[in-house]
């Protein structure tokens, strides 16, 4: 009985460890985004804190934190607008944020 409640003891001391890990992965403060029409700076701390630092906004629904595919080049936009995915969960006429068409300076910078 004493044997099986340390191994109980290690095995969830593990499991914290590994969680907390996972927790403290550190969230960027910028990211940029190369594109033909000019690069798109993505202030994710900024971002974070006008979703009152709810992750769950965005991953994984939105995007599953590996920088590239964003999968919102398509189209100038409009399909993933049209499917309310990517930046265009958002980024869409009617919603949280400006909307692509009339916006593309907001977001590709030329330089
Ligand atoms: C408004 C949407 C949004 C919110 C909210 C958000 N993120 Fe992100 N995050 C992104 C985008 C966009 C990317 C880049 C695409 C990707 O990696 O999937 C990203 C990427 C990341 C990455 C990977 C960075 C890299 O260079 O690949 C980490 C780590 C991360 N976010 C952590 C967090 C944490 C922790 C929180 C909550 C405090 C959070 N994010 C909230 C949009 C968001
Ligand atoms: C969860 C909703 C949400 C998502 C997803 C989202 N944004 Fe935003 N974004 C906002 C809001 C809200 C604003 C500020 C409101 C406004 O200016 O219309 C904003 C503003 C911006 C700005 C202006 C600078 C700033 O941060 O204030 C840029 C550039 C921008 N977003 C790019 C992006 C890009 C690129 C993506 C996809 C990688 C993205 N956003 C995804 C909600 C979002
Ligand atoms: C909310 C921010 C935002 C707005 C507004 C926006 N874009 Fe983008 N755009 C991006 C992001 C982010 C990427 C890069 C996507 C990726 O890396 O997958 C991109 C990529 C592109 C690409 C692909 C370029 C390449 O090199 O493959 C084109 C074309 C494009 N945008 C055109 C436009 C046009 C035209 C407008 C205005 C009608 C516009 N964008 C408005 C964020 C935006």
């Amino acid at each position: 009985m004493k044997k099986y409640l340390s191994i109980f003891l290690i095995l969830g001391l593990l499991f914290s460890i590994l969680t907390l890990n996972l927790l403290a992965q550190k969230a960027p403060d910028k990211l940029v985004f190369e594109a033909k029409t000019g690069k798109v700076t993505f202030d994710h701390a900024k971002h974070v804190a006008r979703e009152k630092n709810n992750c769950k906004t965005c991953h994984d629904t939105l995007f599953p934190q590996k920088k590239a595919p964003l999968n919102f080049a398509a189209g100038m936009h409009k399909p993933a607008e049209a499917a309310k995915k990517s930046c265009g969960a958002c980024h869409v006429a009617g919603g949280k944020a400006f909307p692509s068409a009339g916006n593309c300076a907001k977001c590709h910078v030329k330089g």
